[in-house]
């Protein structure tokens, strides 16, 4: 009998990349895919640590889940319900106090043993004396010695056009306001063999598009495929990626400075399908606020890194995060993170946060806090510079025709929608045989979400799949 799996994800898309692998590892003891948590067999929340909201939010879902499970139980039935991903690796018990009725509790590192978890849950339920709806209080925390790349099953299930694919994981930066190398712990990179393996098995369920995650990703060094004892960096991954039949489109995220190399640059200059778009987080604008924050590089070897960037892949558009108010910013280190935007022009996409203290890590504990309205007034600035970039970068694409690799059918009936190699998402008529494939569109008009823009007619008549370089130039 088949039983019901719900997922909600929160945060990064790591932790989506997370959640459809979960999937994968119930599938076998009978679990299919829910789209609401409503008398779900087994709920988990894939939580996110990174900022405060992120965290609380979770609290108050679960006291919205806890109706449920109780009516799940007086009908005479069982909801497992579980905690993953970096709020339950960081306040596991405390999950388990604040919230009794969670019955799991698992860190990021931990997937691959969820079914165990899942099946002492379901005995504990139906032991004799059990019942009502008190949690089971499994916590499953560990950083285990073997990693869950190596336990979960080979083949990931199909992600659809445009895939995901987890090359490298944790980090050892330590910037000191962030939490992921508590929550992820150390920085682990999958052997080149197997995201190969991976890549080519999403391509034959029908990606053509692939992004290769990871919390620090470009600091990949994963084993070489040739058994030889060597690693391969990033850059040499693309190129390797890049020759797989089908896969038109390579992406990677999120990256840092430091680990910008040769090789990788040399990837975005020799490398058609490794789109012209990098989200290369800066932070701040400020050597006094880098060094603060353990970035260990400065603005202007920011700027050097993106000059040799473009001049390898001349149309690379620039993405980036930025932290306001971090402690003992001064209005002159907010404005050096204003000139640096001014400067870069950080055209398609930038995403900007107040600076939120998170327990645990150095920056919480140093002097200098910045008053929440002085936080909030430096966000709103920087947000509307960094939407007034985008906005341009949008208007002058207008007219343009580009390449869009059609995801998925649109909101309204004959529309497909798709991104441009910059990420712009666009949303055109297009006939249904067109998804999966790269064509060309010609952009309209920019809306609020989405661009709107029609198929431009090849000269043979036929809107067919076209190769990339043929409109970037
Ligand atoms: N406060 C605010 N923003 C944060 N980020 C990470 N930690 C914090 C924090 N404590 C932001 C950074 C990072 C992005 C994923 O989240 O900008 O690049
Ligand atoms: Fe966090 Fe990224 Fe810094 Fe690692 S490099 S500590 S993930 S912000």
């Amino acid at each position: 009998m088949t039983k019901k799996l719900y997922i909600k994800t929160y945060g990064c898309q790591m932790n989506v990349y997370d959640s459809a692998r979960m999937t994968d590892v119930l599938a076998p003891l009978g679990f299919v895919p829910a789209d609401a948590p409503d008398g779900a067999d087994i709920v988990i929340l894939n939580t996110c640590h990174i900022r405060e909201k992120a965290a609380e939010k979770v609290f108050s879902d679960l006291g919205r889940l806890r109706p449920l499970k109780d009516a799940k139980a007086e009908a005479g039935g069982d909801m497992i319900l579980a905690v993953a991903g970096c709020v339950a690796q960081a306040e596991g018990a405390e999950i388990l106090r604040r919230a009794p009725f969670v019955d799991i509790v698992l860190g990021p590192q931990t997937y691959h043993r969820l079914p165990e978890m899942v099946a002492r849950a379901m005995r504990a339920a139906a032991a004799p004396g059990a019942g009502g709806t008190a949690g089971r209080g499994i916590l499953d925390t560990e950083f285990p010695a073997e990693t869950k790349f190596d336990h979960l099953p080979e083949t990931a299930s199909p992600q659809g056009v445009a895939a995901f694919l987890a090359v490298q994981e944790g980090c050892d930066k330590f910037c000191t306001f962030c939490v992921v190398p508590y929550t992820r712990g150390a920085e682990y990179s999958r052997p080149a063999a197997d995201v190969i393996a991976e890549a080519r098995h999403l391509v034959a369920a029908g990606a053509r598009e692939i992004t290769l995650l990871g919390q620090n990703v470009n600091a990949y060094h994963g084993d070489a495929p040739d058994g030889r004892g060597g690693s391969w960096g990033l850059g040499r991954l693309v190129r390797a990626l890049a020759e797989i039949p089908g896969l038109d489109r390579l992406r990677y995220t999120t990256s840092h400075p430091r680990d910008v190399d040769d090789e990788l640059i040399a990837a975005h200059r020799d490398v058609p399908a490794l789109m012209p778009f990098l989200h290369l987080p800066v932070q701040s604008g400020s050597d006094r606020i880098l060094e603060a924050m353990n970035r260990r590089h400065t603005a202007d070897e920011y700027r050097r890194i993106i000059d040799r960037l473009r001049a390898a892949r001349p149309d690379l558009a620039l993405s980036s995060d930025f932290i306001v108010g971090f402690p003992g910013e001064s209005d002159g280190d907010f404005q050096a993170t204003l000139d640096l935007i001014d400067e870069i022009k950080f055209f398609a996409q930038a995403f900007s946060f107040k600076y939120s203290p998170r327990p645990g890590t150095p920056a919480a504990l140093i002097d200098g806090q910045v008053a929440e309205e002085v936080k909030a007034e430096r966000l709103a600035t920087v947000q509307d510079l960094l939407a007034a970039q985008q906005r341009r970068f949008n208007e002058a694409s207008i007219g343009r025709a580009v390449p869009v690799l059609f995801e998925k059918e649109g909101r309204h009936p004959g529309q497909l929608v798709g991104r441009t190699p910059h990420m712009q998402s666009v949303h055109a008529a297009a006939p249904v045989r067109l998804l999966g494939r790269t064509v060309p569109v010609r952009l309209l008009a920019c809306g609020r979400n989405s661009i709107a823009g029609e198929v431009a007619t090849l000269d043979d008549g036929d809107p067919g799949a076209v190769a990339e370089d043929r409109f970037c130039a």
